[in-house]
């Protein structure tokens, strides 16, 4: 039996995702400095460790309610009231095994075969094919350096069809760092309700913003919006694997179906977590989360006036933890400027064209490292631009 012939077409289809490839290699080599990562360097605050650790020590070590304990959604409640001024209920939000449940499930919840959903792009890596495992189609929206990366609503009233289901609004945006201003997002409201669209707004960099708060795409707009969140950028919390979305209850509901007979519920560990770390984050002598934006705002600055000077036209990102310079006048592909940078200088970036077609002629430099390894990674790249 040729057992690679019972791969599903949806799933054979797909390819592997273009940053493991470059994560892969460098693990194989030493002395890299990768850029190439999307997770906080930060190790999760002492206290938010210790209230899992208090948790198992409880015997707590069973299943939860399959929508996340009433505890963690209460103060999901309060999080995004008081800091986003959205308003959803606890039974409007279900808890999930990382941000990236949540869109799993929301695709598979939302989509019938054929139906379209529109995506910026470049845009995180995920979305593409977890609509095409749901067997939709995603319709790349393009977004440009010469329009600070925001998506513009005249592209995407273009890119509209009979199909048009689903607008998916990632912002702060990786790979790019864009953010939309209030401006921006009642624009685009107007659109989603013009053309009946329904909005998943993935705001799970909404704490990394520098310079000016997030607004999220959901604040006035919740009946029309799942917000998908989760707790790994803004507490360092990647490995412990704690997201959630919050929409419609309808949709909620049918997210909620799939996950009770797949995943049944988010670990009771990581939850007892997440209730600490939005629990500190809420009382207002706690400073954590701001500590670590203030870090990554410095290494931001510098890591922008690095490629500016070297002569690379640097688009300044104000959320999340990537740069994307545009390394087209160096005559090289994304893909080869990436593969010659880490055999030649051993340093990891992305390249743009993992995040879709549109991203070529630029690199995604991830500066969620120390600055030590930032300046030694600036010099390196210094120096191999040079030879170009
Ligand atoms: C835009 C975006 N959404 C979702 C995720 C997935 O996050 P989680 O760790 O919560 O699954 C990532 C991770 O890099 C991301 O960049």
């Amino acid at each position: 039996m040729n057992t690679q012939d019972l791969i599903a077409n949806s799933v054979r289809n797909v390819p592997p995702s273009g940053i493991r490839k470059f994560f892969d290699i460098a693990s194989d080599m030493k002395n890299v400095i990768s850029m190439s990562v999307g997770e906080p360097d930060f190790v999760t605050p002492w206290n938010v460790c210790q209230a899992a650790i208090n948790s198992i020590e409880r015997g707590e070590t069973h299943y939860t309610s399959n929508s996340g304990t009433p505890q963690l959604r209460k103060l999901i409640e309060k999080y995004l009231s008081e800091r986003f001024n959205v308003h959803y209920k606890p039974e409007q939000m279900l808890v999930t095994v990382g941000a990236s449940e949540a869109l799993d499930l929301a695709f598979r919840a939302l989509l019938n075969p054929g139906d379209e959903v529109l995506i910026p792009a470049p845009s995180y890596v995920s979305y593409e094919p977890g609509v095409r495992f749901a067997h939709g189609i995603s319709i790349p929206i393009i977004t440009e350096e010469k329009d600070d990366f925001v998506i513009k609503p005249e592209n995407i009233e273009q890119a509209i069809t009979p199909k048009s289901k689903i607008l998916v609004i990632p912002y702060p945006n990786n790979p790019t760092g864009a953010v939309l201003s209030a401006e921006d997002i009642i624009a685009i409201q107007d659109l989603a309700l013009k053309h009946n669209l329904f909005v998943i707004a993935d705001e799970i960099y909404a704490e990394l913003t520098y310079g000016r708060k997030h607004v999220s795409f959901a604040e006035g707009f919740e009946d029309r919006t799942l917000l998908i969140n989760g707790f790994s950028k803004a507490f360092a919390m990647t490995g412990w694997r704690l997201g959630y979305a919050a929409g419609p209850k309808p949709i909620i509901d049918a997210m909620l179906k799939i996950h009770q007979y797949t995943m049944l519920c988010a670990p009771i560990m990581s939850q007892k977590a997440g209730e600490e770390a939005l629990r500190t984050e809420m009382s207002k002598d706690y400073y954590q989360v701001r500590e670590m934006v203030r870090n990554y705002n410095r290494r931001r600055v510098f890591v922008i006036e690095s490629f500016r000077d070297m002569g690379f036209s640097c688009f300044e990102p104000k959320g999340a933890f990537y740069a994307f310079p545009n390394i087209s006048k160096t005559g090289l592909s994304s893909e080869d400027f990436c593969r010659r940078l880490i055999l030649e200088q051993h340093v990891a970036c992305v390249p743009g064209t993992a995040f879709g077609t549109s991203g070529e002629g630029f690199i995604r430099c991830s500066y969620a490292t120390s600055m030590d390894n930032l300046k030694e990674a600036m010099q390196r790249i210094r120096e191999f631009s040079a030879k170009l």
